[in-house]
């Protein structure tokens, strides 16, 4: 039975992750670990900085740990407003996560790459697994540099380190904390609340998102694969759907026909347009078998379901 600790658990993918970890893996083996403790949640959270390594290694050691999740970072929008500390917590902070992991013996990692590794050169569409990357925000490169210090790691140590590239994740419980894909889920709680949604990136912004259920199933798959399959060690492309706002918003709007939007493109349209547009994730798909299961109008309606439960297809 694994025993896990997760770090970042209180963020937009660690809260539905955990409690799906828990689900499967029994209670006591899952310890979700965020800056700040709380027992407020649907789960109990322990402290843990990940810039403070001796705390990291304490928490292992105390907890018998075999199996890291790591998903504290600071993502693309809010990393802009100061570089040099999201390096820090994204860099060093994962450093400290497989230094502390080689110390106590402990041999299977999870570290999320994302889409925000590519950058203005890369291919724009169907963008292959080994792209010219060359990311232009502190976030992509503080990811593209992390994809390279799994590989390392496991060549030269033998840690059994997984990642996926996740495009924009899109989720009905847990709200997202400073990225550029956050649009697309602010969206519809103000398509419920207000009617009205003013978006940050022009109307015709494609970009590469996903369903979260589809992202924590890619996730246990992916750890949950034989060893010997796992071929791609810096991080897997995993691709489900592509849109834009426009697309978005005229989707929701079968549901909730008085929606209206406008577009107020900001700083965080320059980071959407340098990323790409589409992904080919054969690797996943050969080496462990992904496949995805919502398409933008099957999430949609999920979506719209568990907001806003009265809301029907018109
Ligand atoms: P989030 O911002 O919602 O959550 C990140 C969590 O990390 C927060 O709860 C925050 O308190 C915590 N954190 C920040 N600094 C920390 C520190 N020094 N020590 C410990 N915890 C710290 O992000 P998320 O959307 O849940 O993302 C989780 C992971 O998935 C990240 O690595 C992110 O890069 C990756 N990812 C997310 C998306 C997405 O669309 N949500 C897409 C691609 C990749
Ligand atoms: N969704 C994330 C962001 O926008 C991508 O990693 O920052």
């Amino acid at each position: 039975m694994p025993r896990i600790l997760v770090t970042g658990a209180a963020g937009q993918l660690g809260t539905v992750l955990v409690t799906k970890l828990r689900e499967r893996y029994g209670d006591d083996n899952v310890v979700a670990t965020d800056l700040k403790p709380s027992e407020d949640g649907s789960f109990p959270l322990l402290s843990l900085n990940v810039l403070e390594y001796d705390d990291i290694k304490a928490i292992i050691q105390k907890h018998q740990i075999n199996e890291i999740y790591h998903l504290a970072a600071i993502l693309s929008a809010k990393g802009e407003k100061n570089p040099r500390f999201t390096w820090k917590v994204n860099l060093d902070g994962f450093i400290n996560i497989l230094e502390a992991a080689k110390e106590c013996g402990v041999k299977k990692i999870f570290n999320p790459s994302s889409i925000a590794v590519f950058g203005p050169l890369t291919q724009k569409e169907n963008t292959p697994q080994y792209p010219i990357m060359i990311p232009e925000t502190i976030y992509g490169m503080s990811k593209e540099a992390g994809e390279q210090w799994s590989n390392y790691y496991h060549k030269n140590f033998g840690l059994d380190i997984r990642s996926l590239r996740y495009p924009g994740l899109i989720g009905y419980d847990s709200l997202p904390g400073g990225g550029t894909t956050d649009y697309a889920v602010e969206i519809f709680h103000a398509a419920i609340k207000e009617k009205q949604y003013t978006c940050f990136l022009n109307p015709d912004t494609i970009l590469p998102m996903m369903y979260m259920p589809d992202a924590i199933r890619a996730t246990l798959e992916l750890m949950e694969a034989p060893a010997e399959n796992i071929r791609v060690r810096t991080s897997y492309n995993i691709a489900a759907m592509s849109f834009s706002p426009w697309e978005i918003y005229q989707e929701i709007k079968k549901y909730i026909p008085e929606f209206t939007i406008n577009y107020k493109p900001d700083f965080r349209e320059k980071i959407a347009r340098s990323w790409v547009e589409s992904i080919d994730d054969t690797s996943a798909r050969n080496d462990w078998n992904w496949k995805e299961e919502y398409n933008l109008s099957k999430m949609v309606e999920e979506m719209i379901f568990h907001l806003s439960p009265s809301a029907k297809l018109r």
